[in-house]
């Protein structure tokens, strides 16, 4: 993993504080979300401290910390979305698995991630499990369509 990180860093030659972000995405692609790890190797060969790199990709919802889950939730809260009551499934999202946007549940089995839009604005407000879409769902919804994840684990 190091070596893949280290790979990915040389890529990116002239990368200054103010123009991590492309870096910062390509690490994400490649390892699903940035380590500690890779925290560290960024500002390693930047000549930066780990809390400034921390700094900037704080600052931007879409990068992770932390694994997925086994079942990866994301949420669309682009603007069809939003007006069709994503917001309330987003909230709906958090207290059930008691998690945040961006935070992976404790058994690893769900994490969370709010997206922009995700292509199929007519039918929102839309989600998507790993390569499941729904579409037109309601926060309602929600509880039996994580019980369902739950109950697939069950089998396995
Ligand atoms: S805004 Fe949600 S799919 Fe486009």
């Amino acid at each position: 993993m190091a070596d893949r990180i280290d790979e990915i860093i040389k890529k990116h030659l002239n990368v200054q504080r103010d123009s991590l972000l492309p870096l910062l995405q390509d690490i994400q692609n490649d390892q699903g979300y940035l380590s500690e790890e890779s925290i560290t190797r960024i500002a390693a060969s930047l000549g930066l401290s780990a809390s400034q790199v921390y700094g900037v990709a704080t600052f931007y919802d879409q990068f992770r910390f932390e694994p997925r889950g086994r079942f990866h939730i994301q949420i669309c809260h682009g603007t069809a979305c939003h007006i069709n009551n994503s917001a309330r499934i987003i909230q709906e999202a958090e207290r059930l698995l008691k998690i945040k946007p961006g935070q992976t549940t404790r058994d690893g089995t769900f994490s969370l991630e709010i997206v922009n839009c995700m292509g199929a604005c007519g039918l929102s407000p839309v989600m998507a499990i790993n390569d499941s879409y729904y579409h037109g769902i309601a926060a309602e919804d929600l509880k039996e369509i994580i019980e369902n994840c739950k109950v697939k684990i069950s089998r396995l």
